[in-house]
């Protein structure tokens, strides 16, 4: 077996090492039962309490009630750009965009073939480098979808705008690493494969009162009312993913819940960001204000120390630091699951450069 690497990859990601541990048990023996966890069935009763407890987890760590239902879907956060404008989005509707970068482009773009859609609030203009502040959304839209983190850029939403209509959120890149009232929100979607487990599944959260609305015809799959009807195995579910989404989660309830994660992603956010502002060798990419916690971009001032720098974090057994094609520089990913200890070895690298 390898030596274990400093993982700072943007997704998939780290998870906790106790999640890779249970996970692989359960693939060779589900809790003693002598037969794996992928060759049961998904109705048998083996594996429908792990569906039902990864649904009720969500609720008790995001603190929600029972207006609001939890779901396990496939296609990832890009197919969720395609069933939010199907549900929420009445035929002759508008709904409002926050346009922070390529993901919240995407979800555009999808909404676009759809319905009226208006983009209130843009950073293009600087290259997605901060989160636009001035605007207001109205009761005439149908909804406002904003992007909480953005992964390619290491930007983050710290506050969310009242707005007069339905709020969407995709919380991909940052669910689960802070406190929220996500009470606030009446649909949050995110992809599994960062904070919450692997790629595989996409957390969906809802109020229910708001479905049921649109005068569309909506195809089976993308009908949430259905998935909420059939307990979230309308089809066969991801069960590997949602197993490991769930011990993920029992991972971080026993840890101390969100609050607790928040002050350790806090903690070790400060220590890098610190170290980008305070040597010379390195720039920050984001506007101070909207700095992720979760995804740090930063460059080197003097371009021609990247080959030193690149052998220097990999001697030192650091993985996944390479900024995003789009952006270019670094980027150091810092989920939940991430150790203190490895940001420290990344800041004694930069140090020694
Ligand atoms: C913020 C955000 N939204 C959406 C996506 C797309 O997710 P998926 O690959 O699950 O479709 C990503 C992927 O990195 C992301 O970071």
């Amino acid at each position: 077996m390898g030596t274990k690497k400093h993982n700072f990859s943007a997704g998939p990601c780290i998870l906790p090492q106790e999640v890779f541990q249970k996970a692989s048990e359960a693939i060779l023996d589900f809790n003693g039962i002598g037969l794996s966890l992928l060759e049961i069935s998904h109705r048998s009763k083996d594996f429908v309490p792990v569906m039902d407890e990864a649904r009720a987890i969500v609720k008790r760590l995001m603190n929600l009630d029972d207006s609001y239902e939890v779901l396990y879907l496939q296609g990832g956060a890009s197919l969720q750009f395609i069933m939010v404008p199907f549900n929420l989005l009445t035929k002759t509707g508008k709904a409002a965009y926050l346009d922070t970068g390529t993901w919240a482009s995407n979800a555009i773009k999808e909404a676009k073939r759809w319905g009226n859609i208006d983009v209130v609030g843009s950073s293009a203009d600087e290259k997605y480098s901060y989160i636009p502040k001035d605007y207001s959304v109205d009761s005439s839209y149908d909804y406002f979808h904003c992007t909480s983190n953005n992964t390619i850029y290491g930007t983050q939403m710290k506050s969310f705008p009242e707005v007069d209509t339905l709020k969407v959120c995709d919380m991909s890149s940052d669910i689960f690493s802070r406190q929220l009232d996500f009470s606030k929100f009446d649909l949050i979607y995110a992809g599994a494969q960062k904070n919450m487990g692997p790629a595989g599944t996409v957390l969906v959260v809802v109020k229910k009162d708001i479905l049921g609305k649109t005068n569309r015809d909506i195809p089976a799959y993308l009908d949430y009312a259905l998935h909420i009807k059939k307990e979230s195995m309308f089809n066969t579910p991801p069960v590997f993913a949602v197993y490991a989404s769930l011990l993920t989660l029992q991972h971080l309830e026993k840890n101390g819940g969100i609050a607790a994660a928040e002050e350790r992603n806090n903690a070790k956010a400060k220590l890098l960001y610190d170290e980008i502002d305070y040597n010379p060798n390195f720039e920050g990419f984001a506007k101070k204000e909207d700095r992720s916690v979760m995804n740090v971009s930063f460059r080197l001032t003097d371009k021609s120390k990247k080959e030193k720098f690149d052998q220097m974090w990999k001697d030192a057994g650091i993985n996944g630091l390479n900024g995003h094609r789009s952006v270019g520089g670094y980027r150091a990913s810092l989920y939940n699951a991430l150790p203190i200890e490895s940001v420290q070895v990344l800041v004694d690298v930069m140090k020694a450069l």
